[in-house]
């Protein structure tokens, strides 16, 4: 029989720390019930002592959710591993992951602390863990550039302190495949008591390296990959999930292990994220990118014609594209529409909410006859947003682009219950969409990046669209969709600036410590 991969789930937190990916307490919910559904062994829900916000959602998510453990991350300090005791405290199965920096130069350079001081820390804070539950995880971050001796006796400590798993993170994307295989392969071999507690790896992606060094860890022998969604997170992001689990599963040939997922949930998780956190995902990308099962050549697609294998080594409905499939039209009653969504994994939680779903739904099948999956769902995240009390509201817009002139545009907008319109010109009709916004807002926000996706192919897909805006040191991303795409722009300007209405205040787990009191 084969060993068990625990797949260990980092979108809610390492993932949230990309760039205006920060997330609402019920957007995080709705992340950490389709990973429920796709059946994640461990979901590291938030950071608890970051903030009140992140204490709520870890402490709601802990609550909610009874098929997964769910983790809060905590410094090596008595508050951080307190704040994650209580958030937990309801949680049916609870981990406290708790970690700190052991290479020389995180020690010296950002802690200001001894080794002496930075093991102590350690076996100081599972200790303290442990008094709340038996699943402690520790990390030594940056463990790539950490001295091997050092390293091996900090392991052996926090074993003997009570930690039950040992993650070796290559924090800054550093390593390739051969070294940190045997980086694992060493570790195991010299931490005494290594076969009581579980070996994980987690990878950072900058040298695009983070699911090859993941799998030469299991190689190695470690049994949790710590992984996210799309590969979100810090820099580069982390190693992608759906790209480690198909490998194994894919190359079960290779790998002594397997997973629990329900790799049929792969794509709507990965849409959802993409959704929510407004970070597209390329169309390039394996597994759950748009092309990743398209054949453009010729000699392809008659080979995929004749037999299936010659080009294809996973099948697309086997990661969830089997949805991507003509679902619903104009004609759809409002039940058909309310069960294809549960098949998508979308609970209605009120017949209110449905019949305003509804409502967008005839709309968009008014303009697009052909309804597919992707709509449904980007459709209802943007109900979400919708309901989420939006001061600025896009009330209507027009924009006019005609050869050899200025492109103008107008928009008129509900400011808090007033409606006001204004005209701009611009370079090109969705920068004069902008400058009419700014007019009526004054937001003094600065454009980060703009990016349009087809959610479906053909000319009458719907866009969508991300926009990300910068103000006072803070970053977000508003996202909006709309067969027109000046109109999606309009969108996601709009819902960006909402967003930066709200404060999402966090402390970064790996950039401030407060030594052990
Ligand atoms: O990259 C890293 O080292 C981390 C730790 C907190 C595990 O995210
Ligand atoms: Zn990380």
């Amino acid at each position: 029989m084969k060993d068990q991969l625990i797949i260990f789930d980092t979108t809610l937190r390492d993932g949230e720390q990309s760039p205006g990916a920060a997330m609402t307490q019920d957007e995080k919910l709705r992340i950490a019930l389709a990973l429920q559904r796709l059946r994640v062994d461990v979901i590291e829900a938030g950071f608890a002592a970051a903030s009140p916000g992140d204490f709520a959602a870890v402490q709601t998510i802990a609550r909610e959710i009874t098929d997964c453990t769910v983790c809060s991350l905590a410094r090596a300090n008595a508050g951080d591993i307190h704040k994650a005791g209580e958030a937990l405290r309801q949680g049916r199965r609870k981990r406290i992951h708790t970690f700190i920096a052991t290479s020389p130069i995180h020690m010296e350079k950002k802690l200001r602390m001894t080794p002496e001081q930075v093991f102590d820390s350690a076996v100081g804070a599972v200790k303290l863990a442990r008094e709340y539950t038996d699943d402690v995880e520790f990390s030594a971050e940056d463990a790539v550039r950490s001295d091997m001796d050092f390293l091996c006796r900090v392991f052996e400590a926090v074993i003997k302190a009570g930690a039950t798993t040992i993650n070796v993170p290559d924090t800054v994307g550093y390593s390739i495949p051969e070294l940190w295989g045997e980086r694992m392969r060493q570790l195991i071999a010299r931490v005494p008591n290594a076969g009581k507690v579980v070996w994980s790896t987690h990878c950072h992606n900058d040298l695009g390296l983070a699911v090859a060094n993941s799998l030469a860890a299991v190689q190695a022998g470690a049994r949790q990959v710590e992984c996210t969604i799309n590969g979100l997170g810090e820099r580069a992001g982390n190693a992608s999930l759906e790209e480690v689990v198909m490998a194994v599963k894919t190359r079960s040939d290779v790998f002594e292990v397997e997973t629990r997922i329900d790799a049929t949930q792969i794509v709507p998780c990965s849409r959802l994220v993409s959704g929510i956190t407004g970070y597209p995902v390329q169309p390039n990308k394996a597994v759950v990118g748009a092309n990743a099962f398209a054949h453009e050549s010729g000699i392809h697609q008659d080979g995929v014609l004749k037999h299936r294998q010659t080009y294809e080594i996973m099948r697309a409905e086997d990661v969830g594209w089997a949805a991507n499939k003509l679902t619903l039209g104009k004609l759809s009653g409002r039940n058909a529409f309310r069960a294809r969504l549960e098949e998508l994994g979308y609970k209605f939680r009120s017949e209110g909410e449905l019949a305003e779903a509804f409502a967008r739904f005839k709309d968009l099948a008014d303009k697009k006859h052909e309804i597919f999956d992707e709509d449904l769902q980007m459709l209802v995240t943007q109900s979400d947003a919708a309901r989420t009390e939006e001061r600025v509201q896009l009330v209507w817009m027009e924009a006019m682009s005609k050869t050899g002139t200025r492109p103008v545009a107008k928009v008129a907008l509900n400011l808090a219950g007033e409606i006001r319109e204004q005209q701009a010109q611009g370079d090109g009709p969705v920068d004069a969409v902008f400058a009419a916004i700014e007019k009526l807002i004054g937001s003094g926000a600065k454009l980060l990046l703009y990016s349009v996706n087809n959610i479906t192919t053909g000319t009458d897909s719907q866009g969508e669209v991300t926009v990300r805006l910068t103000k006072d040191g803070r970053v977000v991303n508003g996202l909006g969709a709309d067969t027109d795409i000046v109109i999606a722009s309009a969108k996601a300007y709009v819902n960006a600036i909402n967003r930066l209405e709200v404060p999402i205040e966090r402390a970064h787990p790996q950039r401030s410590f407060e030594p052990t009191p």
